[in-house]
């Protein structure tokens, strides 16, 4: 069944997903209480690969909620998003774009960080849609609870999980769309960890664009 909140078209008919954790009506409950339930989830495999569940954080009266892809390594360990590289990548630029990081909610669309060892480092490695899809219920339940003004989506997982695998942040970033049934505004712009990856001499520019993408933000608040 695709997500009636989300619009996701990927199928979950015949997969697990979080959707046994959520059996109420999700703006019903707490971020706390699924927050609890979170940490026991085990609607696909990657529970077994990460150490916890990284759940969001933020205060519930956020007016902007940030959509990651998942945790990293050191999101994993410390069981908090966007508190690694890329989350500092992302403190940096929302001050540039004079938006309190800690009036903002972050999350993920996954909740577990999926890894593939290389010598002793863990290396990220993309979720899949049978994974996303399995954790969509979590996302549509934090944007159910928090009811937000402003949903911004990192990255092409989160933008896809979000308005659907058609769409793409190459040509949509930074612009506002009111029709979505979770927020009054959505915008999409690029992952953090995209600057960061990306060749040392791009990452200025990189870094500028997505500070022009969340001023748009901003101004839109
Ligand atoms: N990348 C993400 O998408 N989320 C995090 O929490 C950290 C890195």
């Amino acid at each position: 069944m695709s997500s009636p909140a989300t619009g996701s078209s990927v199928s979950t008919a015949s997969a697990d997903t979080a959707a046994r954790y959520l059996t109420e009506d999700p703006a019903k409950l707490s971020i706390p209480e699924i927050r609890k339930r979170a940490a026991h989830c085990k609607a696909c495999p990657l529970y077994k690969l990460g150490t916890q569940t990284v759940f969001g954080e933020g205060p519930t009266s956020a007016k902007i909620v940030f959509v990651g892809e998942q945790p990293g390594d050191q999101e994993d360990r410390q069981g908090r998003p966007f508190v690694g590289p890329a989350g500092q990548l992302l403190d940096r630029a929302l001050g540039e774009a004079s938006i309190e990081r800690d009036k903002v909610y972050v999350t993920n669309a996954v909740k577990h960080f999926k890894w593939e060892p290389s010598g002793q480092r863990r290396l990220h490695k993309k979720p899949n849609a049978r994974e996303i899809a399995a954790c969509q219920p979590w996302l549509d339940a934090e944007l159910a609870i928090l009811n937000p003004a402003i949903v911004v989506a990192l990255g092409a997982t989160a933008a896809q999980a979000l308005m659907g695998k058609t769409f793409r942040v190459t040509q949509e970033r930074g612009r506002a769309f009111r029709d979505v049934p979770w927020a009054k505004v959505f915008f999409a712009t690029v992952h953090p960890s995209s600057i960061l990856r990306g060749p040392p001499e791009d990452r200025a520019a990189g870094f500028k664009a997505l500070v022009a993408d969340l001023k748009k933000v901003a101004a839109a608040l």
